[in-house]
């Protein structure tokens, strides 16, 4: 075996003992792609889940929002993800095994996420490649496998189709109407949302990086497409970064270069991917690990005019972390045509504008008791009717309805307006965070290997930002009043604002530092027999094990 997967292995085994990571399930012999947060791994990422909201909440025009994971069909059918939302699968005719059509073909090409269906096919019969369960693998055709689990909402005859939801993002373009009413309707806002996705994964692999429920984190930003927006790069206008383009070019230059070269198109992605970089330095990512790559045009998701995937690299190599996306008018535009109802934003003239209308609208006396609930879409494509067309005409409404609209439903209209502003889709720029793959790469960025008497030795340096418990409290012996003085000691820690106490008795000091570093404790407090005398504990560092006696009445985190 080779080192990594060795050091690799000593990693999984030490989070599964300690409670951090562990296989959802294992009563019942567990289930592919999906993990337990445990005792110490649920803090973890819920501390990693409040950096991430306090981080975009900072930015001071952001709003936390929180939608239903059940999302109906028309939602996603809407959105693209019921026709689109796919990876290509090919089955193994000899074991059964399901796969990923580019997966199974990654040694064969440089990125086989990129090719289309029958490149996938004709790339398949070529090379005939290894069957991960069996040695004589008979593919069968590449097809394309939605992703989304479907269920259904409610029962019997009234049950409707649905999905869990694959991204939290469409409950953010559904909120659009509040979100722009909470901002009194002006540009640029966002909306942050952390909560679970769901992908049914052909074969989910790679632990924590690929699973079939998942932790995520995204931020839907409205902008005006008409606005150039001015954001401050001075930040990190002395660093350089590692930035792929779409045809796999590496270039080293700083983001105000990137955005002000075109490299990246739009500035706020740009702006997006410092905020990223600083939130993952932030959580102990190692800054020299992290690149930018941005997606071939044949590679973007349905949805996307131009991504940048943040790139973490860890024990699986480099892997998409974050996802940066510029979206366009693509959901907000969907959603609007399915409903029927207006998802726009207002932008006024500097100076009034003077337009000449000919053309036509409806007559309300008759179209309205003749169309009723659908008069105002008919209204809107009547409207959008040059003076020249001949009634009856025949319109398609957005749910697929035709209507026929007759001479007596319209009026003709010729008119002079002053027109001070109008409505528009606004733009979307998404950062979508993986919150698994982020937290798997903190673990292993965090993870040190050294060698204590002998004897191998292993802690977690975690950053105190995302360290999931702040303090451990160790009684020298549960004896004497020490275990006492100890429990008083981890009961004001608990009962302190935003500070996390271990209280631990069990076993030797030194397997109790131990045990404390390996779920990256930043601070041991221990209470010895001098403790019970005069108040005094020591304090020791996990990161340099340096110890420290204080007065117990003046620890600076109280
Ligand atoms: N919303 C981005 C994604 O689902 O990856």
């Amino acid at each position: 075996m080779a080192n990594d997967d060795e050091r690799l292995e000593r990693l999984q085994g030490m989070l599964r003992q300690r409670g951090i990571l562990l296989p959802a399930f294992d009563l019942y012999g567990g289930a592919k792609g999906f993990y337990d947060f445990g005792p110490v791994g649920g803090r973890l990422r819920s501390r990693l889940n409040q950096v991430w909201i306090d981080h975009w909440l900072s930015l001071g025009n952001i709003v936390e929002i929180s939608c239903p994971t059940v999302t109906p069909y028309e939602v996603l059918e809407a959105s693209g993800h019921v026709g689109e939302f796919s990876d290509f699968m090919t089955v193994c005719g000899q074991c059964d095994e399901a796969s990923r059509a580019d997966t199974l073909l990654e040694a064969h090409h440089p990125n086989p996420d990129a090719l289309s269906q029958s490149e996938l096919q004709s790339l398949l019969t070529k090379v005939n490649p290894d069957c991960p369960s069996c040695p004589t693998p008979e593919w069968s055709p590449v097809v394309a496998q939605n992703l989304m689990f479907s269920t259904t909402i409610g029962a019997g005859s009234s049950g409707r189709p649905g999905f869990m939801r694959p991204e939290t993002a469409q409950g953010m373009f559904t909120s659009f109407p509040a979100l722009y009413r909470h901002f009194r309707e002006r540009l640029p806002f966002g909306a942050i949302q952390v909560g679970k996705g769901y992908r049914n994964e052909i074969s989910p692999r790679q632990g924590m990086i690929r699973l079939r429920e998942f932790n995520m984190a995204e931020l839907e930003y409205f902008i005006d497409p008409n606005e150039r927006p001015n954001h401050d790069f001075s930040s990190w206008s002395s660093h350089e970064i590692c930035l792929i383009d779409g045809d796999g070019v590496s270039h080293s230059m700083t983001l105000q270069h990137a955005a002000e070269s075109g490299l990246i198109r739009h500035p706020t992605v740009g702006f997006f991917m410092g905020k990223t970089f600083d939130f993952l330095s932030s959580v102990g990512i190692d800054g020299t690990r992290v690149r930018f790559r941005q997606h071939a045009s044949d590679e973007m998701a349905h949805y996307a005019s131009d991504c940048w995937d943040v790139e973490i690299h860890g024990s699986y190599g480099w892997i998409e972390c974050v996802g940066i996306a510029h979206r366009g008018c693509y959901d907000l535009e969907a959603h609007e045509t399915a409903t029927g109802k207006s998802l726009r934003a207002r932008r006024e003239f500097s100076e009034p504008k003077i337009r000449e209308i000919d053309g036509w609208t409806i007559d309300g006396g008759v179209a309205g008791p003749a169309f009723r609930a659908d008069a105002g879409q008919v209204k809107t494509i009547v409207e959008s009717f040059d003076a020249d067309v001949e009634f009856p005409v025949e319109v398609t409404l957005s749910d697929g309805r035709n209507l026929a609209v007759a001479a007596e439903h319209v009026k003709r209209v010729q008119k002079t307006v002053k027109e001070t502003g109008e409505w528009f889709i606004p733009h979307v720029v998404e950062p979508a965070f993986g919150i698994d793959r982020i937290l798997w790469h903190v673990l292993d960025h965090a993870f040190e290997e050294t060698e204590k008497g002998g004897e191998p030795y292993r802690m977690l340096k975690l950053a105190d930002s995302v360290a999931p418990i702040d303090v451990a409290i160790l009684p020298l012996f549960e004896k004497d009043g020490m275990d006492d003085l100890a429990l008083e000691l981890h009961q004001l820690c608990c009962s302190t604002s935003g500070l996390v106490s271990l209280y631990d008795g069990s076993g030797s000091i030194g397997k109790r530092y131990a045990r404390s570093d390996e779920i990256g404790v930043p601070i041991c407090i221990t209470v010895d027999h001098q403790s019970v005398e005069d108040r005094t504990v020591t304090i020791r560092k996990r990161d340099d094990g340096s110890q420290t006696r204080m007065s117990m009445d003046q620890l600076p985190f109280l």
